[in-house]
């Protein structure tokens, strides 16, 4: 098995709402090898989210340590932790987070000019043609479906040809048709160019499709079979 990409010892999050203190996740530990595709399923609320954060170093664990790309994250500053991530970590948004303000094409170019090279516009010109929105590059976020505003989000995490990739919930507001060619490129991806995947869904067909599967329960993971994951749905 190759190096882990990333490594999460007893991770913990407690959050107060009120005055009570609400354990998310509790004592959560998972490696991930290169190239793997892991799945993470779970009931609302449940955490995914939160745990999705975490991984890819976006949020500051409560307790234990990640180790990503064989560097501790205790040990990074807010800036390093950003560096760390610039233009190997992609990651797809539940409520997307496109930048109201910016075009299609725009937002796919924002992590580009985070980490700048050559032939910008065309590389996320590409990938917005990708994901099948190559006629839409002007449109502004309110001015695509909330589908289209996905597939945006889903562009712009791969654009800068990262070796990971979380993405929460990839397909959720996509018919099944865009969903499922979606869900192949995500896999070719992850096949050809060796791309991570860690994704959050409740899509069946999509976790079926993954390395592994994990249930995310009462703070922590478990194993699950990705042959019954559905029942054969
Ligand atoms: N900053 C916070 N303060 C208080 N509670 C929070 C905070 N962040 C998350 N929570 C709570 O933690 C729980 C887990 O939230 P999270 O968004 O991670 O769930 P999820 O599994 O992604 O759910 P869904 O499937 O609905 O997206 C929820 O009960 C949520 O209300
Ligand atoms: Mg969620």
């Amino acid at each position: 098995m190759s190096r882990p990409v990333l490594q999460a010892d007893k991770l913990t999050k407690t959050v107060t709402s009120g005055e009570r203190k609400l354990a998310i996740l509790n004592q959560l530990s998972l490696s991930v090898a290169a190239g793997e595709s892991v799945a993470i399923l779970g009931k609302s609320g449940a955490g995914k989210s939160t745990l999705l954060g975490l991984l890819a170093g976006l949020d500051t664990p409560s307790d234990g340590e990640l180790i990503l790309f064989g560097q501790p994250l205790s040990r990074l500053d807010e800036d390093g932790r950003a560096a760390l991530r610039a233009g190997r970590v992609g990651f797809v948004f539940q409520n997307f987070q496109l930048l109201p303000t910016l075009s299609a094409l725009e937002n796919v170019l924002l992590p580009l000019e985070l980490s700048p090279r050559a032939g910008e516009d065309h590389t996320a010109q590409a990938w917005l043609a990708k994901v099948g929105l190559g006629e839409r590059v002007d449109h502004l976020p309110k001015q695509l479906s909330g589908g289209e505003q996905q597939r945006v989000a889903i562009a712009r995490a791969f654009v800068t040809d990262p070796k990971l990739v979380f993405a929460d919930e990839p397909t959720g507001n996509l018919d099944p048709d865009t969903g499922a060619q979606i869900i192949d490129l995500l896999f070719t991806l992850n096949r050809e160019a060796g791309t991570t995947l860690i994704l959050v869904t409740h899509d069946h067909a999509l976790a079926r499709r993954c390395d592994r599967c994990l249930q995310l329960a009462q703070g922590q993971l478990l194993p699950l079979d990705p042959n019954t994951v559905g029942g054969g749905q």
